[in-house]
C-alpha cells in the first residue's frame, strides 16, 4: 500500500432515539443557530418538529434555510452564507441527506470567505476558517456525515464538481435509522448504488498489497447486497436500515480508502452528466458504473475477477480469468437492475444530442480516473455505451 495519514475528527452518534444529543453537542459551539433542511421532507414526517421542539428547549435563536435542492445548487449555499453574515450565525445544523449535508459544507466556510462562494469549490480560493456544523442525516447514501468532500452545482454554468477542506468535517453527526423509514422506494435505491459504487471506486486502485482493505471493501458490499433486496420490500425494518445507514457512512468515510486514492473516473462523469441534465447522482452511477468497469476490465482482469468471485458469487471452475470478470460485472448490472434502477440513459429520456458538451464537462479538470486514466475518447466510449 502506499504511505498514508488518516484523519477523521467527526463524532458519529448511531442508534434509536439519539437526537436528544444534540442538546449535549450543540451548545458547545454557540447560541445562534442556522437549521439547514431540504424541500419539506422532514417537514412530513415529524423529524422538523422534532428538532425545533430540542432548539426550543435550549433557548437556541434559531434561523432556517430551506429549500437545498437535490444536486444542491451555488446560489443556495451562497444565500445560506450571506444569511450566517447578516445574522452572526455560531453554528449550523444540517437536518436531510447528502445535498442539504453538502450544501451546508459550503455555507459555513463561504460564511468566513468574503468573495463568491464558487471560488472555493473551483479551488481559486482555499477555505482559512469556518463555522461549526453538525448534521442530523435522513438518508444513507453519500457519506458526507463523515467525510470533508461536498459536491455543488453551479446551475448558472451547468458545473457540478466535487471539493473538499479540513473545515468540512461535521463536528458530530446523529444516525437514527428511524430517521431513513420514509425515504421513498426510488431514494433507497439511488442510496444503495451510490454506496456501493463508492466502494467500487475505492476498490479499483493500483497499490499493492492491501489485502486487510480489499477484505473490508468486500465486506461491506456483501452485506449491502444482503440487505438491499430485502429494505426494498420491507421499507420500515429497522434492522435492514440499520444495516444501510451504516454501511453508506462506512462507505465513504476514508476507512476503506487508507494506502491508496481509488479511480473516482466514473463520480466524475456523472457529475458532469447530472450537471447537464439534473438528473439524480446514483441514477446516473447505475448507468455509468458497468460500463466503466467493462471499459477498464483489460487494465486488471484479476482485480475485477476477485471482485467477481469474492462479491458476486462467480464460479471461477473452468472460466479465463477475464470471463469471470464479465460474469461479476454482469451481476452488477442485473443486481441493480433487479432493485429497480435505471440501466441506461435513454430512461431519462437522455439521446446523443449533448453527448459532446457532457464530455466537455467530464474532461474540465483534466484527465479522469487513477486505475486507469481516462482521455476524452475513453469518456466518449463510455458514455455512448450508455445511451
Ligand atoms: O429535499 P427533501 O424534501 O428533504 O427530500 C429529499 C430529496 O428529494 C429526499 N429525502 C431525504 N431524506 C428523506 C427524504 N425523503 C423522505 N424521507 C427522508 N428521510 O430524498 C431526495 C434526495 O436527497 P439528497 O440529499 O439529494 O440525496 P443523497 O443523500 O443521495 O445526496 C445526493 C447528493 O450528494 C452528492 C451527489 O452528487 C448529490 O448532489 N454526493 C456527495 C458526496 C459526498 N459529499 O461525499 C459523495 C457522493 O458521491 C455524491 O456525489
Ligand atoms: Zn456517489
Amino acid at each position: 500500500m502506499n504511505a498514508f495519514s488518516f484523519y477523521n475528527p467527526v463524532k458519529l452518534i448511531f442508534g434509536k432515539n439519539q437526537l436528544e444529543k444534540i442538546k449535549e453537542e450543540l451548545p458547545k459551539y454557540g447560541k445562534k443557530v442556522l437549521v439547514v433542511y431540504g424541500g419539506g421532507s422532514i417537514k412530513r414526517n415529524g423529524l422538523y418538529d422534532q428538532v425545533m421542539s430540542l432548539l426550543n428547549e435550549m433557548n437556541m435563536e434559531v434561523f432556517e434555510l430551506e429549500g437545498v435542492e437535490p444536486n444542491p445548487r451555488l446560489s443556495t449555499a451562497q444565500k445560506g452564507a450571506d444569511l450566517c453574515k447578516k445574522e452572526g450565525i455560531e453554528v449550523v445544523l444540517a437536518v436531510g441527506g447528502g445535498s442539504v449535508i453538502d450544501c451546508t459544507k459550503l455555507i459555513v466556510t463561504a460564511a468566513k470567505y468574503d468573495g463568491d462562494a464558487w471560488d472555493l469549490v473551483t479551488r481559486k480560493a482555499f477555505p482559512k476558517d469556518a463555522l461549526p456544523f453538525g448534521t442530523v442525516l435522513t438518508l444513507a447514501a453519500t457519506g458526507s456525515e463523515m467525510n470533508a468532500g461536498s459536491v455543488i452545482t453551479n446551475e448558472v454554468t451547468q458545473e457540478k464538481y466535487g471539493w473538499g477542506s479540513p473545515f468540512n468535517f461535521p463536528k458530530f453527526s446523529i444516525l437514527d435509522p428511524v430517521n431513513t423509514f420514509t425515504v421513498p422506494l426510488d431514494q433507497t435505491v439511488y442510496g444503495i448504488v451510490d454506496m456501493m459504487s463508492h466502494m467500487f471506486e475505492q476498490y479499483y486502485h493500483n497499490a499493492t498489497n492491501t489485502p486487510v482493505q480489499d477484505e473490508m471493501i468486500e465486506g461491506v458490499l456483501r452485506a449491502v447486497i444482503e440487505a438491499g433486496p430485502k429494505l426494498i420490500k420491507d421499507l420500515e425494518n429497522f434492522e435492514l436500515r440499520e444495516t444501510i445507514l451504516f454501511a453508506g457512512t462506512m462507505g465513504l468515510n476514508n476507512f476503506l480508502q487508507m494506502g491508496y486514492n481509488g479511480d473516482w473516473a466514473s463520480h466524475d462523469i456523472e457529475h458532469a452528466v447530472s450537471a447537464v441534465y439534473d438528473i439524480p447522482h446514483a441514477g446516473g452511477l447505475a448507468i455509468i458504473f458497468p460500463r466503466w468497469m467493462r471499459h477498464n476490465v483489460k487494465v486488471n482482469p484479476a482485480r475485477f475477477a476477485k471482485m467477481a468471485t469474492k462479491v458476486f458469487g462467480v464460479n471461477p471452475l473452468d472460466k479465463s480469468t477475464e470471463a469471470v470478470a464479465y460474469e461479476g460485472i454482469e451481476r452488477l448490472a442485473e443486481f441493480w437492475a433487479s432493485l429497480g434502477a435505471p440501466t441506461t440513459l435513454a430512461d431519462y429520456d437522455i439521446d446523443n444530442s449533448k453527448m459532446d458538451l457532457m464530455v466537455e464537462k467530464a474532461m474540465a479538470l483534466g484527465e479522469l480516473g487513477s486505475f486507469n486514466k481516462l482521455n476524452e475518447a475513453d469518456v466518449k466510449a463510455i458514455l455512448t455505451a450508455c445511451l
